[in-house]
């Protein structure tokens, strides 16, 4: 019997069925070459363990496995350095590399696509891209907690105002502040490591959509590529997009972190406020006004959450209503998840670099820190520690005197001792030890509270489990 060859114009992988190429339009809005070549790495990876795998199993002859596996490096090495023609009739990576093995090592090429389907091909390349940005995240966000634990260690004492609703409301440190982001990013990154663990299971071997016939071993191949295991259900291996919705739900709420830290510092480093410090390197200047250092990467942070949450809403969009198995929709995928990997890896190295670059300025924080009445907490608290009022008359009590001090024009601490007995007879001298604002902070010791001793030790803890 002979085979006839599929016309030239047909696609070489399918083109016994069909008599015409694709419309040019249909090869434009069909072929993924122009963004999934990215994967390539992958894709080569995970032809070497399944080809490996099919010889081990005897289903392809050990020679024909070792000239697949050899042509396969050849092609690895055209694309690094830049000698491989993508083509856009071949559609996608896994065509492209696919037939450019045949040009290399000839017909036993043909034998690679054995037991296999280029939709559990796609699913363990993107899997295996997706687990490598999150060990990106999880290295950029360890530099991240490290500068702010640097800034923590060096200001634990460092007076500044703590903020609700942008209002001062009670003198806080330094060291606290730059505490809580380390918090947060350590929260981002156990959420990467939680994603890359349950996304950590191999889909090659699903071929299509129900398996093969073909003796595979999938636990062979699982193991090559740095899997747990293998997928369980090799209907959900195909269609399955959860690690990529994780990685951008990951991405999101991190990117939501350093937008809120951004925002910190385009009004920390204003005028009005002077509390920190950028250098040149991360500021630029306006054209018009020589005055100005405008700090645009921390006002581009602020806005890079709007890209990669529109990534994310866009791939739950994409996967909503899809029945099982695999359809063409999933393609579009790998744009929106390239390009929040990208802009949260870039994001979290600036950010890096501002926060080990900027100079808290002291003498404003401590400024701030003691107007606006912050102490007035603390002065309620020593009614009701010194006194025993109940803390809702301590509390109207201080308010009558906030609203002495500010007609009087001054803080709570330029009170006369008459001013304070005129209001609540029971006030000593000692009130005053209350209501500076080293006193307040020096005071706050419950566990995760702003006292100076406590940072230290969430400090020490940190810099502990961090090694
Ligand atoms: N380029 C495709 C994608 O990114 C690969 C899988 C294609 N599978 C198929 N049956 N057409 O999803």
């Amino acid at each position: 019997m002979t085979v006839t060859p599929p016309p030239a114009t047909a696609n070489q992988m399918w083109g016994g069925r069909f008599a015409e190429g694709p419309d040019a339009i249909m090869q434009a809005i069909n072929a993924s070459i122009g963004f999934d070549q990215r994967l390539y790495a992958q894709d080569i990876a995970g032809s070497c363990a399944h080809a490996a795998m099919l010889a081990a199993t005897g289903i392809l002859t050990n020679t024909d496995a070792e000239a697949i596996g050899k042509g396969l490096l050849t092609v690895l090495s055209e694309i690094e350095t830049g000698r491989f023609v993508f083509r856009a009739d071949l559609e996608d990576i896994h065509m492209n590399v696919e037939a450019r093995l045949k040009e290399i090592i000839g017909d036993p090429a043909g034998r690679l696509h054995t037991a296999r389907s280029r939709n559990d091909q796609v699913a363990v390349d993107f899997r295996l891209w997706v687990r490598d940005q999150c060990d990106a995240a999880i290295a950029s966000l360890t530099a991240l907690m490290r500068a702010f634990l640097a800034q923590a260690d060096a200001g634990a004492d460092w007076i500044m105002p703590g903020f609700t609703h942008l209002q001062t409301a009670q003198p806080v440190t330094w060291g606290h502040h730059m505490m809580a982001y380390v918090e947060m990013f350590a929260r981002d990154r156990s959420r990467f490591a939680d994603a890359r663990a349950r996304m950590n299971e191999c889909p090659l071997g699903a071929a299509a959509l129900a398996g093969t016939s073909f003796p595979i071993d999938r636990d062979m191949t699982a193991r090559a590529l740095g899997f747990d295991r293998p997928t369980a259900n090799s209907l959900d291996s195909v269609s399955d997009r959860d690690f990529a919705l994780e990685f951008l739900a990951a991405a999101s709420i991190c990117a939501m972190h350093l937008s809120r830290f951004a925002e910190e510092l385009v009004i920390w480093s204003s005028a009005q406020f002077r509390f920190v410090r950028l250098t040149d390197k991360w500021t630029t200047g306006s054209s018009i006004m020589p005055q100005k250092k405008n700090p645009d990467a921390a006002e581009l942070l602020r806005a890079k959450l709007g890209r990669i949450l529109g990534a994310t809403v866009a791939l739950f969009t994409v996967m909503k209503g899809l029945p099982l198995t695999y359809s063409k929709d999933m393609q579009e995928d790998k744009e929106q998840v390239f390009d929040a990997a990208d802009t949260l890896i870039l994001g979290l190295a600036a950010m890096t670099g501002m926060v080990s670059d900027m100079t808290a300025n002291r003498d404003a924080l401590k400024a701030a820190a003691g107007s606006g009445f912050s102490t007035a907490t603390d002065l309620a608290d020593w009614l009701v520690r010194a006194l025993g009022l109940p803390f809702r008359e301590a509390h109207h009590v201080t308010g009558t005197l906030v609203a002495m001090a500010e007609k009087k024009g001054c803080d709570l601490a330029d009170l006369k001792l008459a001013d304070l007995q005129q209001v609540h007879p029971g006030i000593t001298a000692e009130v005053f030890r209350v209501l500076g604002v080293e006193n307040s902070v020096r005071s706050r010791v419950s566990h995760g509270g702003t006292a100076p001793e406590q940072v230290r030790v969430q400090v020490a803890r940190w810099q502990k489990a961090m090694g």
